[in-house]
């Protein structure tokens, strides 16, 4: 592992085609805002102990060079380079154990996912998998992928539990993302998501299906809180999962424990969850793949960010959120992985930025906005990631061609040359 700990040395990104500033400040962008890259051509970068601390004209720079201004002890070369924020990976499910290959064949020879799911395999196929891993198994495991994430680009992530379905299983997924914050270095938010399914033990009855979301609310979430291992509580939300009623009553819970709240809403139907999330002020509302003009104007006007995974769209082959209605509607939008063992096991969130302006019909500035900038202040990092600029960290990609757009262009295509985060290069092989 490369090592993480920030560097005092002062490093300069020279002469970049581009850089992707964003601009702007720490408020999520919606509408025309979301357009809003705050591009500079010809244009260096300059890190000082792990944060940005100049950025501007090459043509600048060279007169601070010449003036003793400035004084880099490194100088990076990045002509005919795009420089843009490192992305922020909003909704994963990462810490899983084991696989479920098998259902992916299903599915492509017709099976459906919810069918899978009503029939005991699906979510309840990782819970039986991730409760018989060891802590230490589950560790290894998420730390090969979300190592893989982020030589895809990504140095930030949300990280969701929701495969233990009982205390000590969800308390071993939240400490291992923990573990992969602390003793790996990677920048996290998680989020207790105890209200994924209904476990097999609780499947017999109304009664036993009731004293299971109970038992979140009164142990499995005060638990949570009590270790300080979420920042988040989430909901599923939709037909086949929670109804409005018990998601509520599971988020009036968190909220009471002082977590904010995140929510699985309106994959599968309007089942009540993009309501809920406006009305008790969800940080943000996730897939939204049926949305009624009403219910986009709930998300506006309570600030929710509206956060799109069309990896999942297209793994499940299902429709794609609708990401222009959002922008005309002006709900702020983001766009993640989703990245769990089912529905888009997918860890490239910079081919999924590709797959939100092919499927949702974002652009390509639309598309980096909602992968970089509202992504970070959907997790209330806006002050941290997701923008370059001076005092920010320097969590930045540099790729591999002159033009940004040329991400989605060739979505897919190895562009990103170097990833940073922190001020040093996170993208080679450990030492
Ligand atoms: O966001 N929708 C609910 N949860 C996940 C799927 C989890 C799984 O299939 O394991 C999702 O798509
Ligand atoms: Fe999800």
């Amino acid at each position: 592992m490369t090592d993480m700990t920030d560097t005092t040395e002062t490093i300069a990104l020279t002469n970049a085609a581009q850089i992707l500033t964003l601009g702007g400040d720490r408020a999520a962008r919606a509408g025309a805002a979301m357009s809003e890259l705050g591009l500079l051509e010809h244009a260096t970068l300059v890190i000082e102990a792990g944060r940005v601390a100049w950025v501007g004209p090459h043509a600048e720079f060279t007169a601070k060079l010449a003036a003793g201004e400035l004084a880099p002890g490194v100088t990076h070369d990045c002509t005919g380079a795009v420089i843009m924020p490192a992305l922020v990976d909003a909704h994963t499910h990462l810490v899983w154990a084991g696989h479920r290959r098998d259902e992916l064949e299903l599915r492509l020879r017709g099976a459906d996912y919810e069918q899978i799911f009503a029939a005991g395999g699906g979510i309840l196929s990782s819970v039986r998998q991730t409760r018989a891993a060891s802590e230490q198994q589950l560790y290894e495991q998420s730390l090969r992928r979300i190592t893989r994430m982020r030589s895809c680009g990504a140095t930030t992530f949300e990280i969701k539990s929701g495969y233990g379905l009982d205390l000590e299983s969800e308390l071993r997924q939240l400490r291992v993302a923990r573990r992969l914050r602390d003793e790996a270095g990677f920048r996290i938010k998680s989020t207790c998501l105890a209200a994924h399914a209904i476990p097999e033990e609780a499947r017999g009855s109304d009664d036993a299906r009731a004293a299971f979301i109970n038992r979140i609310c009164t142990e499995i979430l005060p638990a949570v809180v009590g270790e300080g291992l979420a920042d988040y509580a989430d909901v599923f939300c939709d037909r086949g999962a929670f109804t409005k009623a018990e998601a509520s009553k599971v988020c009036e819970a968190a909220l009471r424990l002082g977590l904010e709240l995140r929510l699985h809403a309106n994959e599968f139907g309007h089942t009540g969850g993009a309501e809920l999330a406006a009305q008790l002020r969800a940080r943000s509302a996730d897939h939204l793949l049926h949305l009624s003009d009403e219910e986009r104007a709930a998300l506006r006007e309570a600030g929710v960010v509206a956060t799109l995974l069309p990896g999942t769209s297209l793994v499940l082959g299902k429709p794609y959120a609708d990401g222009r209605a959002l922008v005309e509607a002006g709900v702020p939008i983001a766009v993640a992985t989703d990245c769990n063992p089912g529905s888009c096991a997918l860890e490239n969130l910079a081919m999924v930025l590709g797959l939100a302006c092919y499927g949702c019909k974002l652009t390509p500035a639309e598309a980096i906005v909602a992968t970089t900038h509202n992504a970070a202040a959907s997790l209330g990092l806006a002050d941290e990631v997701g923008r370059l600029a001076p005092g920010l960290s320097a969590d930045l990609l540099v790729i591999a061609s002159d033009d940004y757009r040329d991400l989605v262009y060739h979505a897919g295509s190895p562009l990103i040359r170097e990833v940073w985060s922190r001020g040093q290069r996170v993208d080679r092989a450990p030492a």
